[in-house]
């Protein structure tokens, strides 16, 4: 099996392709620009002889209809991810997430080849912190932000293009992922890194919205599930029953790093801040019999302090631009 990957270069991608080479005997490319979020060093250390690397643009068509040919499955993680950035800009938003999408459509319709697509639960938008429900596969979509437009758009092109030009493909959409290799501009590894640095957290207004946390490597077992078992045209969630509060997220990253539970400081909301995610992954249990294996949060969180801990080297050339992005806004 010869798999393309997307994105291969960014925080689930990379991910993925370290699962994927440990646990099967497949063959893997990464096709990645290497935006801001991109880096090769994530890919470090694996082996020479199963993975190879294409720096490129998945807008490209005549380099992504070249790389499709020789595969057997594309696996397609690149995208613009950020909800804060696509309030500043959306433009690369529309770009990667909605054209990049339509491309490597096209390609795997052209060359006959197996699709899977990575989506998100922002997709459905948000639920109130005092319902009782969490999204299935067939709540109605509802995106919030530039980013899960753009996201909600690539899904139904990936649905259109399985009913009318019968291409072979499965979605999956998942919750808040963390895990090493995470971008210093998201959530957990801003407050860790904050942290590291003798800073404070920073929580976005009182810090109750609600994430449903997956560690990123049991998404990346979800995935090969179901690019191994999956039903042609299905759609399947992703979770590992991880709803949190930012704020409770925030003092146990404190409390982990032996700081204060409440030395943390509130900034400026999120524009149209989504409140609660959460997620009913009881169809890819019941049909593939995936389980995730990170059932302890607190656990997966300290491993993951020990690992930005110890790779100060990876994350640290980001981090001061990152911050001063976000003092802009007063965030
Ligand atoms: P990320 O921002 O860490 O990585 C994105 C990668 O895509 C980077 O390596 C970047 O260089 C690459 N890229 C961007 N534009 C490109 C282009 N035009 N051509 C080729 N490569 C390009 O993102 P992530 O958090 O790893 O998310 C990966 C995927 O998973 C996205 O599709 C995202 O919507 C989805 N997702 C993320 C989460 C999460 O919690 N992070 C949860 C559910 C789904
Ligand atoms: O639900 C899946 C989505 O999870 C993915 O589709 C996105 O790609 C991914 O970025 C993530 O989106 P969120 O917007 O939920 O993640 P983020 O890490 O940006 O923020 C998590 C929560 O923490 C959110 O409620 C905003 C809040 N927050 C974030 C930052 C960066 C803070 O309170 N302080 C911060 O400094």
């Amino acid at each position: 099996m010869r798999q393309l990957v997307t994105g291969g270069a960014g925080f689930i991608g990379s991910n993925y392709v370290r699962h994927v080479l440990a646990h099967t005997d497949h063959r893997v490319t990464v096709v990645d620009k290497l935006t801001y979020a991109g880096n090769r060093a994530s890919l470090a250390g694996l082996p020479d002889d199963r993975l190879m690397f294409v720096q490129g643009d998945v807008c490209d068509a005549p380099l992504v209809g070249d790389l499709v040919a020789d595969h057997d499955l594309v696996v397609h993680f690149a995208a613009e991810s950020h909800n804060d950035n696509s309030l500043r800009d959306p433009s690369p938003f529309l770009q990667t997430n909605l054209v990049g999408t339509y491309t490597l459509l096209e390609a795997v319709r052209a060359h006959d080849v197996r699709y899977h697509h990575i989506s998100t639960d922002e997709v459905y938008g948000d639920l109130e912190l005092d319902d009782p429900a969490r999204f299935t596969e067939s709540t109605p979509y509802n995106p919030s932000s530039p980013y899960s437009a753009t996201k909600a758009g690539s899904d139904l092109l990936v649905r259109a293009w399985v009913r009318s030009f019968g291409v072979r493909a499965t979605i999956s959409n998942c919750s808040n992922n963390y895990g090493p290799f995470q971008h210093v501009e998201k959530f957990i590894p801003r407050q860790i890194t904050n942290v590291l640095d003798g800073g404070r957290p920073k929580l976005y207004g009182a810090g109750a919205n609600v994430r449903d946390w997956i560690h990123a490597d049991d998404h990346s077992a979800a995935v090969l599930a179901i690019v191994e078992r999956g039903q042609l045209g299905e759609t399947y969630l992703i979770g590992a029953d991880g709803e949190r509060d930012n704020r409770q997220v925030v003092e146990t990253i404190l409390t982990l790093l032996g700081r204060p539970a409440d030395d943390f400081d509130h900034v400026n909301d999120r524009a149209g801040h989504d409140l609660r995610y959460a997620i009913d992954w009881s169809k890819l249990r019941d049909e593939l019999g995936w389980r995730p294996r990170y059932a302890d949060f607190g656990e997966g969180l300290a491993a993951t302090i020990g690992w930005y801990r110890a790779n100060a080297d990876w994350w640290r050339p980001q981090k001061a631009a990152t911050e001063a992005k976000y003092a802009e806004a007063g965030q």
